[in-house]
């Protein structure tokens, strides 16, 4: 034990930092007497009789699912491990979106196995770093030890929580290369269970595997739909406190919009779901700006494109466009009203029964219309819209499925999502923009530099549809309202 703990570099070239120790796997500097003082003297602080968290009953019957569709199969999804920013400091984690929807758990490492038990049905486990080990001084000498990155759950525990056996990762890859079997893997999370699998999966039967979980998470089940309210909810917020601190962003940059909303979505969820777009003045014309760099002026638009992610990793993306100091001008409000009358069309073709292209089709009509009325582009419209000619200027489709990523279930099968049709359950955006870069010499001079988007997300219900994001202001009169309410 001793020698374990004993460094083999000579003192003076151990490197000093706590990190580069750690990550070297030397132990410099541990003597046998600290190192047997710090394996004794820890109370027990194992926890019992803990309540499933509350999707547990939805996963199990999601996994369900998945092993009626993939039978006699083993099926191995991992969470994903931490990435390095740079030297030996890490990206936040996030759990990967399939093994968190099948889990309910977002440890790093992670990994889902379902153990076909015959010719159909599955045993499932859930693989995971055990609780750092005293005796052997893991727990404060390794790098993943529970001293440096905090108290993780233990096996037992994690196995009442998730309501699925648990096992140590550690003896996954081993196994794995040991298995006999048909076996498929969700790629691109796990470089070590990939390395274990290497010659056992073949990329067009884990694709099937990945396109399943994708379909499969297209209609939200009443735990899924909360969460994603809860995360608009929260959205919402942010956006108010936005509007609250317009003074202050004009006084420094985007940067403090951005800054501002992800406060909100660290306090009140896990994250944002996707980068935040703050986009002031003619930036609202470059579809994803995240540099957030620019100047926010009293006279320009703002659009504010941002959502927070709830702590089980639902998102909201939502979208308002607002002027700066409070008062849209005439050719603002000229374009917002257009997107506005656009949305309108496009949450009104969202209902059970209706194709997914139909709120598209319904939102760039009225688009075009305007485009036509306005003279900047030649009618009728239906030549317009079969040539695409307004596409110049509407840059993108109009809406995504919604859920635990910002565009959801985007490895499903064409005829299963963009050629599909709407079910109650699902979750989508609805936001039409219209974009007139501060180049663009087709257009009069006064549209340049004008970006307006409206997002909001649409649960598909029973007999037509609910705005979730409907505690946002639209239209551009209830917006100024809005905002001169809350400057107060
Ligand atoms: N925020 C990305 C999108 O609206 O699709
Ligand atoms: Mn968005
Ligand atoms: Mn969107």
């Amino acid at each position: 034990m001793a020698d374990e703990l004993t460094p083999e570099t000579p003192e003076e070239e151990q490197p000093k930092k706590k990190h580069k120790q750690r990550k070297n796997g030397l132990y410099p500097g541990v003597s046998d007497e600290l190192a047997e003082n710090m394996r004794t003297g820890w109370a027990d602080t194992e926890l019992h009789g803990l309540e499933p968290i509350p999707q547990a009953a939805h996963t199990a019957a999601r996994r369900a699912a998945l092993s009626a569709r993939f039978p006699g199969e083993r099926l191995v999804v991992p969470a994903g491990r931490l990435k390095t920013r740079s030297n030996d400091t890490e990206y936040p984690f996030r759990a990967s979106t399939e093994y968190a929807y099948l889990t309910g758990d977002q440890t790093e490492n992670g990994v889902l196995v379902l153990e076909p038990t015959g010719e159909t049905g599955h045993s499932a486990a859930v693989y995971l770093l055990p609780r750092s080990n005293r005796e052997n001084g893991e727990f404060w000498l390794s790098g993943q030890g529970e001293l440096w990155v905090g108290r993780r759950h233990s096996l037992t525990e994690a196995e009442q929580l998730l309501g699925i056996p648990a096992r140590d990762v550690r003896e996954l890859a081993e196994a794995l290369t040991e298995a006999e079997g048909p076996v498929r893997n969700v790629r691109g999370h796990d470089s070590v269970i990939e390395s274990a699998l290497t010659d056992k999966v073949t990329k067009e039967r884990d694709e099937e595997l990945r396109v399943y979980l994708s379909e499969a998470r297209a209609v939200k089940d009443d735990f899924e739909i909360g969460e994603l309210q809860k995360a608009v909810d929260s959205t919402v917020r942010g956006f108010e406190d936005v509007v609250k601190v317009l003074d202050k962003a004009e006084a420094t940059s985007e940067r403090y919009i951005e800054g501002t909303f992800f406060l909100r979505a660290r306090v009140e969820g896990n994250d944002v779901g996707y980068g935040s777009i703050c986009a002031a003045g003619p930036h609202a014309c470059t579809l994803h700006w995240v540099r957030n760099d620019g100047d926010v002026r009293s006279g320009d638009l703002l659009l504010l494109d941002a959502g927070v992610e709830t702590h089980s990793l639902y998102t909201a993306d939502v979208t308002r466009t607002l002027p700066v100091n409070g008062a849209f001008t005439d050719i603002q409000r000229q374009i917002y009203d257009a997107v506005y009358a656009s949305q309108e069309a496009g949450i009104a073709a969202v209902k059970p029964g209706a194709k997914f292209r139909d709120f598209h089709d319904a939102s760039q009509h009225v688009l075009a219309e305007k485009l036509v009325e306005w003279g900047l582009l030649e009618g009728p419209v239906e030549r317009v819209l079969e040539l695409g000619l307004q596409r110049r200027w509407t840059l993108h489709g109009t809406g995504h499925m919604l859920g635990m990523d910002v565009h959801d279930c985007a490895a499903a099968r064409t005829e299963a999502y963009v050629d599909g049709t709407l079910e109650p359950g699902m979750c989508l955006t609805v936001e039409p923009g219209l974009y007139f870069q501060a180049d663009d010499l087709t257009v009069p001079e006064e549209y340049r530099g004008i970006g307006v988007r409206i997002e909001d997300d649409i649960l598909v219900t029973e007999d037509g549809n609910r705005n979730l994001s409907a505690g946002l202001p639209r239209t551009s009169v209830d917006v100024e309202a809005w905002m001169a309410r809350l400057k107060g």
